[in-house]
């Protein structure tokens, strides 16, 4: 048994043993299980996600695998476990809920512990760090429970977080996948890609979810996918505004309110700015300057069509501006 496999046999063990703690015990079953009840969760999706509590000490996990005859050195190169100065082990995941992230053929590789306090001063989520197993850039959370889903859909929805990707399994939406713990990198869309070649980016509606999406629309369609998005209403995300409206009316939502690319950036953008003829050229470029990203040139023409029409832009200035931001890349 080499040592990578330890690697994910250490952690498949802590994660049945941060479930145990939670249905079984009972300090994780009122803390653990109340809250995900308390935030909505039904037991088939609690239990569908492996979803976990670590109990508040410094050593459960630790104590419990020693017992079980898994060796340090595994907790330790999982971020399970973290050495102090003084050489004594002690655990990372302390009086959390814990989602286990898995790959996409379903073995648990890290975890993303999610505090229950409400105190501004604890960071609200501990992940795993980087591991011989858990390579971030190329993970996408929920993968391996949405990958058929994606396929029969043809279409991927891409979340800001776990508790996203649990609501819309709740809802039946199940193609549905997070970059929790990082940004979205390029891996992560060329992971997508294997399975479909479109993507609806559901982040949330607040200002940093907007930044993200037009970082990630364009970073999509540099890859030659199609992208989407939906934008949820006052700081709503996608969790949220499924329990504000319920399944039914959830889905009909991001249904009926998906906009391509250019259709979100020109909404987006000239909200700020009004009729200020110098702010919508600025946009107006921004938005071919996306356009250029787009590999396949046919598709990048239509869009041109469809800006010129949307924008009230003549065609050939958008191409000619489209072939100058070209000329300049090469
Ligand atoms: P959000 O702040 O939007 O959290 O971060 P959330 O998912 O809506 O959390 P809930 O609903 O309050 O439980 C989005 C994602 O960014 C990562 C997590 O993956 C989170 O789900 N994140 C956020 C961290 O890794 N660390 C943090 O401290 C915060
Ligand atoms: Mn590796
Ligand atoms: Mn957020
Ligand atoms: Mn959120
Ligand atoms: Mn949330």
């Amino acid at each position: 048994q080499n040592a990578r496999e330890s690697l994910y046999i250490v952690s498949q063990y802590a994660a049945a043993f941060f479930a145990e703690q939670m249905w079984t015990n009972s300090e994780g079953r009122a803390i653990g299980l109340g809250y995900f009840k308390e935030r909505g969760f039904r037991e088939d999706i609690i239990k569908k996600f492996e979803l976990g509590y670590s109990p508040d000490s410094w050593d459960a996990l630790i104590v419990s695998a020693g017992a079980a005859g898994h060796r340090e050195e595994y907790l330790e190169q999982t971020g399970l476990a973290i050495k102090n100065d003084k050489g004594k082990l002690y655990d990372r995941f302390r009086g959390r809920v814990m989602f286990p992230i898995h790959n996409f053929t379903g073995r648990v590789i890290g975890f993303g512990g999610r505090t229950l306090k409400t105190d501004k001063n604890v960071p609200k989520y501990v992940n795993s760090p980087e591991s011989e197993i858990y390579h971030k850039s190329n993970v996408l959370y929920g993968l391996f429970h949405a990958k058929k889903a994606i396929r029969d859909t043809d279409n991927c929805y891409l979340v800001e977080g776990y508790a996203d990707v649990l609501s819309m399994h709740q809802a039946s939406v199940e193609n549905v996948v997070a970059s929790s713990g990082t940004s979205l990198t390029t891996e992560q869309i060329r992971l997508i890609g294997r399975f479909t070649q479109n993507v609806t980016i559901l982040y949330d509606g607040d200002a940093a979810g907007i930044k993200a999406s037009l970082r990630g629309l364009d970073m999509i369609l540099e890859e030659g996918l199609n992208v989407k998005v939906v934008n949820f209403p006052d700081g709503h995300d996608p969790d949220s505004y499924m329990h504000l409206v319920g399944a039914g009316a959830f889905k009909a939502y991001i249904e009926n309110n998906r906009k391509d690319f250019i259709l979100y950036k020109a909404t987006t953008l000239l909200k700020d700015a009004g009729n200020d003829p110098i702010k919508r050229a600025g946009i107006i470029r921004d938005i071919v300057e996306s356009i250029a990203k787009i590999p396949d040139d046919i598709k990048a023409s239509v869009f041109i069509r469809e800006c010129s029409r949307l924008l009230e832009v003549e065609e050939r200035i958008l191409l000619s501006e489209l072939n100058k931001i070209k000329d300049a890349k090469i």
